[in-house]
């Protein structure tokens, strides 16, 4: 039996609380929402909360958590073990949400609040500071299954790699000693051990040979101390240790360095991702409104760039099965189809939204888009067209997965 691949984008036009019970448990890895933010405006929502909905800032916020919680919940059901959600919002209801999101995924699953430079010149209306970020909450459906790696290659900088090695590989020196005093001969007996080195061959062995000296491990202040890496270890990767004579004001030295490979051998060099990601590096409201235009018009006031979701993907398996049930114009899985475009992943993205009417005299009614719907549908099929990966759209009425 031929199996077709799934097209890596599925659009579901409806509701995401009438949506999200139809998919199965732990059918997603990652989950990226961009809910409405509650501005203070009025917000989408069409289930029986707006009873609950005051006038005042309290009332507000209890009209939006009641929206938010059954969904956060719902959102939690359907993320697999290993799996994590990622939810942008602004200062309006970050506190309120951060709570929320502890409450139902647990505080002890928080991967780091992230603040996101997207409006780089700042907010220059209203009497406060000028508001130039927003946040990614970022939480594991369970910390220790959890496959989100918090790296990025990106930010690997070659001039963080000065040294060149005989065969014109770059690399740096670290320490083999462990300099983290919470480790020593006593909590870790087992990486207590002499090594012998020749500073002149730069070699390293576990047991002694011609020319070498005896080099114990120890501190600053001359305290015992343990190496990061095991016998063993060291005797199986000779070519990625060098021993130096070290001149320091203390007199002459001679200890045993790691080569930290800039391109090791194995797999790609990661960087851990600060909790600061900035424009220039993950785009700005205006770069996101600017690839919105340059597929369907500027039919969307505030998407999200797709540089913002493809970093999120980056810290994910190359398969991730995707989920965005506020999809607005649909960025997300653009940015799906682009990452898997870029490094051949077979990621997939199911986008809801609800057929919310577009304004009046907008750019999008002007453009013929009656609700927010077709415009995400509008801009996956364009994906579809020119990145590739497929499109396909389901109604929101049968089990979905
Ligand atoms: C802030 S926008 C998301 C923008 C999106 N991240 C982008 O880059 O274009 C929130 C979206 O959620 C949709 N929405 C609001 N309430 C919804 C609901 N109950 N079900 C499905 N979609 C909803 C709105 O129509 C709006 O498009």
């Amino acid at each position: 039996m031929v199996r077709v691949p799934a097209p890596w984008n599925t659009f579901v036009e409806g509701d995401n609380l009438t949506v999200l019970p139809l998919l199965p448990d732990g059918s997603f890895d990652l989950i990226y929402l961009d809910p409405p933010y509650n501005t203070g405006n009025d917000f989408a929502y069409r289930d029986d909360f707006r009873g609950e909905r005051g006038s005042g800032r309290v009332g507000r916020h209890g009209a939006w958590n009641a929206m938010i919680r059954p969904r956060l919940m719902q959102a939690r059901r359907v993320l697999g073990a290993g799996g994590a959600l990622a939810v942008s919002i602004d200062d309006h209801e970050v506190a309120h949400l951060r709570l929320l999101l502890d409450e139902i995924f647990g505080e002890e699953n928080l991967l780091g609040q992230v603040v996101v430079n997207l409006n780089p010149k700042g907010r220059q209306l209203g009497r406060g500071f000028a508001i130039s970020h927003e946040y990614l909450l970022v939480y594991a459906r369970d910390l220790g299954a959890c496959v989100l790696d918090p790296s990025s290659s990106a930010g690997v900088r070659e001039a963080d790699f000065p040294l060149l090695s005989a065969d014109g590989r770059h690399y740096r020196r670290l320490p083999l000693r462990n300099t983290n005093k919470k480790f020593n001969p006593r909590t870790a007996p087992t990486l207590h051990f002499p090594v012998w080195g020749d500073p002149e061959s730069g070699r390293v062995a576990v047991a002694p040979f011609e020319g070498a000296t005896r080099i114990e491990p120890v501190f600053g202040d001359g305290r015992p101390a343990v190496w990061r890496w095991s016998a063993p270890r060291i005797e199986e990767r000779p070519d990625d240790l060098e021993c130096r004579l070290v001149r320091g004001v203390r007199g002459d030295r001679v200890d045993v360095y790691q080569r930290d490979w800039l391109h090791p051998p194995h797999g790609q060099r990661r960087k851990k991702l600060s909790t600061i990601w900035l424009a220039e590096e993950v785009g700005s409201t205006d770069t996101a409104v600017a690839e919105l235009k340059a597929i369907l018009g500027p039919v969307f006031e505030s998407p999200k760039p797709t540089g913002l979701l493809r970093r999120l993907l980056e810290t994910m398996p190359a398969d991730a099965r995707v989920l965005d049930f506020f999809a607005g114009s649909g960025t997300t899985g653009h940015a799906v189809a682009l990452a898997n475009a870029a490094d051949g992943g077979r990621r997939t993205c199911l986008s809801v939204n609800s057929a919310e009417p577009t304004r009046a005299g907008s750019n999008a009614a002007h453009a013929g888009y009656a609700d927010v719907a077709a415009i995400t549908r509008a801009r996956l099929r364009a994906v579809a067209e020119g990145v590739g990966g497929g499109f396909a759209e389901h109604p929101a009425t049968a089990p979905l997965g």
